[in-house]
């Protein structure tokens, strides 16, 4: 196979989000998220799954990402060392209350608009392409608690409202966009996901896949904007990727994995095809859900994606009789344990070869470009004592899953980039960690907020420089 698989223009890069990057939660006008009500410790879990009936900030708890590392303040000399290491795209996302404090205005926050737009000519003073998510799991918590979030349809043109205003100001600065981060999640994680609480009693499957279906319409409906706006757009869907292997040649294991991975593909289906797969009614049907779809929604699904992102951490596994006690989960999605892979300190299966099965699947699928938008190892890191920090760990977790999308271009799936996880360390969404780090860049913070927030080159950031340098030949 030739070394020289990556197109020239490839872009190489890192990603960040918003919300667990920024902090300054309350700063420059914006409004409280869902994410900003998250604590860290024993009670996450329960608020990120939607289970309290409301969520309220409390003094005895910690939120990370009411600082978390600071990046609104600092992004300047973050993406001089972004640029250091040569980086062609940095993904980030819009925070939707940093523009519309709390989502139901008429008019935006100009001193939000005020920092996006200084970001984003920092990156191009570098040349560096941004990638910009428009909803990365932070909903408005004004639109929580006065509409429901999602569940309610009025949703879709606030949500309207904030993307055609992102894509007018920003204009001519941006033309990659993902719509909804991992859309998928919201099945999962549903307040995270997507603002989603439970009342007592109601059927949840009901409520996820409205609020999946006005997400999926808002979704569509920017999409056409974005191009109205500024025809050189390009808006991408993104998937929180990874394929379920059958546990066995069992037929019936291998059907539950082929289910499984419709649960997720199911909202790639639509962004991509502009209409619901055929097997929609009998997983409707199943779970006792009857979805409210208008001719115009159906109308306004036609406007699909130019491309498919899709973020990948590990393989999954399904067998006919999985069930709580058999199943842990990686990125919230319940997995069996699959007995040939190696899993990271956190459970997350390490498998490049899976990232080269689920490329082909994506593109067999959706015949479209794809992007891996986010990959990468969430580990601990030790400063030694020459004050260095060896994560070679994580480079040998990221040189194996670039050779695999190496395969992947060969077996001849496009691939327009690359932006591993928080090139620059940050709050993990899971656990709201800062001890789980995935950054060629080193924060001093730890967990329950202390440290100088000062940044240290780790030796993956040499590495990836000169995988950079080299468009992905030097991987040593
Ligand atoms: C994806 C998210 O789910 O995985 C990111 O889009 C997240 O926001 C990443 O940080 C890694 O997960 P974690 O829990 O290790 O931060």
């Amino acid at each position: 196979m030739s070394n020289n698989v990556f197109p020239k223009d490839f872009l190489w890069g890192g990603a960040i989000a918003a919300n667990q990057a920024e902090g300054a939660h309350l700063e420059g006008g914006k409004g409280l998220t869902t994410v900003d009500m998250i604590p860290y410790g024993e009670n996450r879990m329960a608020t990120k799954l939607g289970l309290l009936e409301n969520v309220t900030l409390s003094d005895s708890e910690y939120y990370p990402s009411h600082q978390a590392i600071d990046f609104y303040h600092r992004y300047k000399d973050d993406i001089a060392l972004l640029a250091q290491m040569g980086f062609k795209v940095f993904r980030t996302s819009i925070a939707w209350s940093r523009i519309f404090p709390k989502g139901d205005e008429l008019e935006p926050n100009q001193e939000g608009i005020r920092f996006y737009k200084n970001l984003f000519l920092e990156c191009k003073k570098y040349g560096i392409e941004p990638l910009v998510t428009l909803c990365h799991f932070d909903v408005p918590m004004h639109l929580v608690n006065e509409y429901g979030s999602w569940r309610n349809r009025k949703m879709i043109s606030f949500f309207e409202r904030y993307a055609k205003t992102c894509f007018t100001e920003f204009n001519g600065l941006v033309k990659y966009w993902l719509t909804f981060n991992e859309i998928n999640i919201l099945l999962h994680s549903p307040f995270s996901g997507a603002g989603i609480l439970f009342k007592k009693g109601e059927n949840k499957e009901q409520i996820k896949y409205q609020a999946a279906h006005h997400e999926l319409v808002a979704s569509a409906l920017v999409t056409r904007i974005a191009h109205e706006i500024n025809p050189q757009n390009q808006v991408g869907c993104m998937l929180a990727g990874g394929n379920f292997y059958p546990y066995s040649c069992k037929p019936e294991d291998v059907l539950t994995a082929m289910q499984k991975d419709r649960e997720n593909l199911f909202f790639i289906d639509v962004q991509s095809r502009g209409y619901y797969p055929s097997y929609a009614q009998k997983v409707f049907d199943d779970k006792n859900v009857v979805i409210d779809i208008t001719d115009e929604d159906r109308e306004i699904l036609k406007n699909t994606v130019d491309f498919i992102s899709f973020s990948y951490y590990a393989s999954r596994c399904a067998s006919a009789d999985m069930n709580d006690n058999n199943t842990s989960e990686a990125n919230v999605v319940k997995s069996i344990k699959n007995p040939h892979l190696k899993a990271s300190d956190w459970g997350w299966v390490i498998d490049p070869v899976g990232l080269r099965i689920t490329m082909n699947t994506l593109y067999d699928r959706y015949q479209k470009p794809l992007f891996l938008v986010e990959n990468g190892l969430g580990a601990i890191d030790t400063i030694d004592e020459h004050g260095e920090i060896n994560d070679d760990y994580r480079i040998n977790y990221l040189r194996e899953h670039i050779k695999a999308m190496k395969d992947a271009i060969s077996d001849g799936v496009p691939l327009m980039g690359y932006t591993p996880w928080g090139s620059i360390d940050l709050v993990a969404a899971s656990t709201g960690e800062m001890s789980k780090r995935y950054g060629f860049i080193y924060v001093d913070r730890d967990n329950l907020g202390n440290g100088t927030l000062n940044r240290m080159p780790k030796k993956s950031f040499y590495w990836y420089k000169k995988v950079i340098e080299t468009n992905g030949q030097d991987l040593k």
